[in-house]
């Protein structure tokens, strides 16, 4: 097992009415005055989840001010124009409503009024590191991505057609509410592109070096949590339950608990869904469910212990390609797509995705163009 720190300061409240019940106690305790309130294109007000906010923070000695409009897939152009609204304002609280496009953007928000940088980009190239943040509370309302409980955030850059993710300690959110009940309203596809992200977290992590079995043993029930619980949700959608082990085991698959002793996982699937979800703004699990099963394909070679291990624990013969075929089965099972060609994509894209691939520095390094090419040819389906 490999040397670890592990100290995340993330303190997680979780479960029905935390909102209501420790939001303004959590304010109150850290003195905020000046609250800055971030959110996505309105979903919460649909659910009334907003409402809820404002009703708790009404009649209090705070000033609020509100940045609406993240997007999926957020860009830093938003984030910039956020932090030149408000960097004379003394903000001393960020407080995020939203998925994992909204907590990111926020992250690197609080980073960049606490630092006074102008351009949130100069953090993902590493022209600049994230020195310090503002203290940030999240209210997760879609289980995914696990940053509510983790040092990262991805961010889009339209001018440079670059997604990028970012690691800093700074960042970790100081506090996250996880209440169950607030992704009642996720639609059942955006559900399941959730859970496709959990299972590549939890499969990305194992998919590291070095004996660490209980770290694997973590990302294995994972993803069989998550396989379990998918096509539940699917039927009850309103399952209280069935939605609080889905946010759990989404904070879980990416706070490092699967990789504590293993060397750092494989991200190559999420580069390679970075780049349809820059290039064709699609969901970011949907970009998972076409990239993961061509990834795993081009490299059952290079991680034979790995594929054993899967087959073994899933009860299947035939070793690498039954592995294959039964993540691909459970995709198509829950509906999200598994081919370039479910997202009306074809052949003529093959030279924009091969040059966007060919721009990203992880993949350029480990893949030759003609690797790539074999790549875009998997994801097509041929
Ligand atoms: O914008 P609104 O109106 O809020 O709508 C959102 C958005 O359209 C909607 N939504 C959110 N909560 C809802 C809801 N709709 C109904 N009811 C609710 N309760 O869902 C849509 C997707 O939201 P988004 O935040 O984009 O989803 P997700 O949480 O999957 O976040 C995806 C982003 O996170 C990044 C991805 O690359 C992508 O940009 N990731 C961040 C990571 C991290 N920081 O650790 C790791 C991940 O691998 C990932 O890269
Ligand atoms: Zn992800």
């Amino acid at each position: 097992m490999k040397n670890f720190i592990l100290h995340n300061p993330t303190k997680i409240i979780f479960g029905k009415d935390v909102v209501s019940d420790f939001l303004w106690k959590e304010i109150a305790a850290l003195s905020a005055r000046n609250i800055l309130l971030v959110y996505g294109k309105g979903s919460i007000k649909k659910n009334g989840i907003y409402q809820q906010i404002m009703e708790i923070l009404e009649d209090k000695s705070i000033n609020l001010y509100e940045y609406s409009g993240i997007k999926a897939n957020p860009i830093v152009e938003d984030v910039n124009h956020v932090v030149a609204e408000h960097k004379e304002k003394s903000i001393d609280l960020v407080l995020a409503v939203g998925g994992g496009s909204v907590i990111d953007s926020a992250k690197i928000i609080a980073a960049a009024l606490a630092t006074n940088e102008n351009d949130a980009w100069n953090f993902f190239t590493g022209k600049q590191k994230i020195g310090a943040s503002l203290p940030l509370f999240a209210v997760l309302t879609v289980a995914a991505t696990g940053t509510e409980m983790n040092p990262l955030a991805v961010l889009q850059n339209e001018k440079a057609m670059q997604k990028l993710g970012v690691r800093s300690s700074k960042i970790y959110p100081t506090l996250s509410f996880l209440d169950p009940s607030y992704t009642f309203s996720v639609p059942i596809p955006q559900t399941m592109y959730g859970i496709v992200d959990i299972i590549a977290h939890a499969l990305e992590n194992f998919f590291a070096m070095g004996n660490a079995q209980l770290s694997d043993a973590f990302a294995l029930s994972i993803i069989k949590e998550s396989m379990e619980i998918a096509p539940l949700l699917q039927k009850s959608p309103q399952d209280y339950d069935l939605r609080a082990r889905v946010m759990y085991a989404a904070t879980n698959a990416l706070n490092n608990l699967c990789s504590y002793g293993k060397e750092r996982g494989n991200w190559e699937a999420h580069s390679i869904g970075h780049v349809l979800s820059l290039l064709y703004d699609i969901a970011h699990g949907a970009s998972l469910s076409i990239a993961f099963p061509a990834w795993m394909k081009m490299n059952t070679q290079a991680y034979p212990e790995h594929f054993q291990f899967l087959a073994e624990n899933f009860c299947l013969e035939n070793g690498n390609e039954a592995v294959v075929e039964y993540f691909e089965a459970f995709f198509k099972k829950i509906g999200v797509p598994l081919r370039l060609s479910d997202i009306n994509l074809g052949k003529e894209e093959k030279q924009k995705i091969l040059s966007t691939l060919s721009k990203d520095s992880r993949l350029a390094k480990n893949y030759s163009k003609v690797e790539l090419e074999r790549l875009f040819d998997l994801m097509l389906g041929e």
